[in-house]
């Protein structure tokens, strides 16, 4: 136990320095994640679509975001929520057409918002022409060489060529009708590339040539970490959840996540965004890294000066609401990243994971559920909300880059009470229930209480139903209401963008107890924002020479004391 002082000492040693000069936009920026299918409808079917983002995105002006990233709206059969694709170069006929994904990207870009898209390069939808032409074509084809096909084990070859496992549940191979196996690491819908193969490498570089060409700022990367499967595809037994959660075990012990050869990939692409950066000098591009890495170090790796600008920090995401697991996470991401110069890309919710409101409404254990069906143990929503709001000031707070995920600024929980007719994720299905996926958290969004769907379209249809209490948070309801969680996240971006916060340094504050994390965000001239969360259940008093509160997650008891499961910043 640290002894609680009276005086919290705030000379603590800087542990990230700040950034000097003036950062290129990315290092710093607020991102706010769009779902397409479930931000805004603009035609009433019932799935949102890129029209309706267009006439929605004043609203991000005002929440105050540096840019936007869409998941994908491209030419998909929908089995995993888009990221089965079938053609990369167009847009799905239910979100428009390319010409709508233009005229959004003049107004995103005309109102200062960035556009970031996904790029899904593990994969493509078996209605790929590339699948469906190596289907057709034999066995040791050129067709089937873009894939990963295999004869299978046994007399008969009628046993997978091995006992690799699918993300989603079951095994990762599927058979075809002349007795052959393709390598699926999520749905059977989604065939795995062969990034072994020219013809991949070269593709893809096309893919990002033509979205640049359309102007995009940058690329969200799915998957980056699982391009490059061990030689040879040897067998592998995962071992028991709490081992791995435990950090024991790095990602790269499977023979299928985060093998070294994935980083001969990357540099080409990184080369080509940069010709388009020198290019034009005021538009840097830039891409993130979906990758499901650890250790921190091996995280690291893939943010070096010529692969990838950020890399997503799902330590962060994935710790549990401790004081000292949170502490350490963020100081160990922040050392690991400066190794190679990479600002720490800061998230808390997306579309896989259950929304932070919900989650640190649950018991605080591992492993992290994938999602929350109606017969769980539900999360305590007002002590839910209560720790994301904190949990939230305490991320924006923090120096690097920070993403958002659409609906946490109106404090959204997940849907827990969706029936299992209405459920989507492929999850849900292939793990014979036993996970419920990842469809709570993509319920669609609220905009006005007393609109047919919540003002999520023109018609009361909408594809997931939406819980009662999502008309409770709309919008509408949230806006200009002091206090709201819309307004926090307001003043949270302000301050942060007025305060330079994302260009920082960070130090630790000691002196407030273990259950509480403390630090000071020190710019190049040596300002001050200082961010106190108490995570314990015992009030806090905010003494010393701490500055004035300029925004907190929850009201204050008096005389400056910090209750249980808030965040404060303060500054002189
Ligand atoms: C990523 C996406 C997820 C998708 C998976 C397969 O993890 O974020 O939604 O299901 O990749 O593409």
């Amino acid at each position: 136990m640290t002894p609680q002082t009276n005086e919290p000492h705030h000379d603590a040693a800087i542990v990230h320095p700040p950034e000097p000069g003036d950062p290129l936009w990315w290092r710093t920026a607020v991102t706010y994640q769009i779902y397409p299918r479930s931000w805004a409808d603009s035609d009433g079917d019932g799935l949102g679509d890129l029209p309706g983002i267009t006439s929605h995105l004043d609203y991000l002006r005002a929440l105050g975001v540096d840019a936007i990233w869409l998941s994908p709206f491209y030419t998909s059969a929908q089995r995993d929520g888009g990221y089965d694709v079938a053609d990369y170069r167009n847009v799905d006929p239910i979100f428009g057409t390319l010409a709508d994904f233009d005229a959004m990207a003049e107004k995103a870009h005309g109102l200062g918002l960035r556009v970031v898209i996904d790029v899904v390069p593990n994969h493509t939808s078996n209605l790929h022409a590339w699948f469906r032409a190596a289907l057709a074509a034999q066995a040791g084809s050129r067709e089937r060489a873009r894939y990963i096909f295999r004869d299978g084990r046994g007399p008969d070859g009628d046993e997978p060529p091995n006992n690799w496992r699918s993300v989603f549940g079951g095994p990762a191979w599927q058979r075809v009708d002349d007795g052959q196996w393709y390598l699926h690491l999520f749905d059977y819908h989604q065939p795995d590339l062969n990034w072994d193969n020219d013809e991949v490498r070269a593709e893809f570089l096309d893919v990002l040539r033509f979205w640049l060409d359309r102007g995009v700022d940058g690329f969200r990367v799915d998957v980056a970490h699982g391009l490059v499967k061990q030689a040879g595809l040897p067998s592998w037994q995962m071992p028991p959840a709490d081992l791995r959660l435990e950090g024991t075990l790095p990602t790269n012990a499977s023979p299928y996540w985060d093998q070294n050869g994935v980083h001969e990939i990357y540099p080409a692409w990184r080369a080509l965004l940069d010709d388009y950066s020198a290019r034009t000098p005021d538009h840097p591009r830039v891409m993130v890294a979906e990758a499901w890495v650890q250790p921190l170090e091996r995280m690291a790796l893939y943010l070096r000066p010529d692969e990838f600008h950020l890399g997503f920090n799902f330590d962060f995401l994935e710790c549990l609401w401790r004081a000292t697991d949170l502490r350490a996470v963020i100081d160990h991401s922040l050392r690991s990243n400066d190794l190679v110069g990479a600002p720490t890309t800061w998230v808390l919710s997306n579309h896989d994971v259950v929304r932070h409101a919900s989650r640190l409404g649950l018991p605080q254990e591992r492993p992290r559920p994938n999602g929350i069906g109606p017969d769980d143990p539900q999360p305590d929503a007002v002590l839910g909300l209560r720790r994301a709001r904190a949990a939230t000031t305490l991320m924006l707070g923090l120096p690097g880059a920070a993403y958002l995920y659409q609906g946490e600024e109106l404090g959204l929980p997940d849907a827990t009470d969706l029936p299992a007719a209405v459920r989507q994720d492929p999850t849900f299905r292939f793990t014979e229930v036993s996970e419920m996926g990842r469809d709570g958290c993509r319920v669609p969004f609220p905009w006005s209480r007393e609109a047919p769907s919540f003002g999520f379209g023109p018609s009361d249809r909408s594809w997931l139903p939406q819980p009662t209490v999502y008309g409770e948070l709309a919008e509408d309801q949230q806006e200009g209401v002091d206090g709201s969680t819309l307004e926090l996240y307001r003043t949270l971006i302000r301050l942060r963008a007025e305060r330079r916060l994302g260009a920082g340094g960070l130090a630790w504050l000691d002196g407030f107890g273990d259950e509480v994390v403390a630090y000071a965000n020190v710019d190049g001239a040596g300002r001050r924002t200082v961010v106190v969360t108490n995570l314990g259940a015992e009030p806090v008093p905010l003494k010393g020479d701490l500055g004035e509160v300029i925004v907190a997650s929850g009201p204050l008891l008096e005389s400056r004391t910090l209750p249980a499961d808030t965040t404060v910043w303060l500054a002189r």
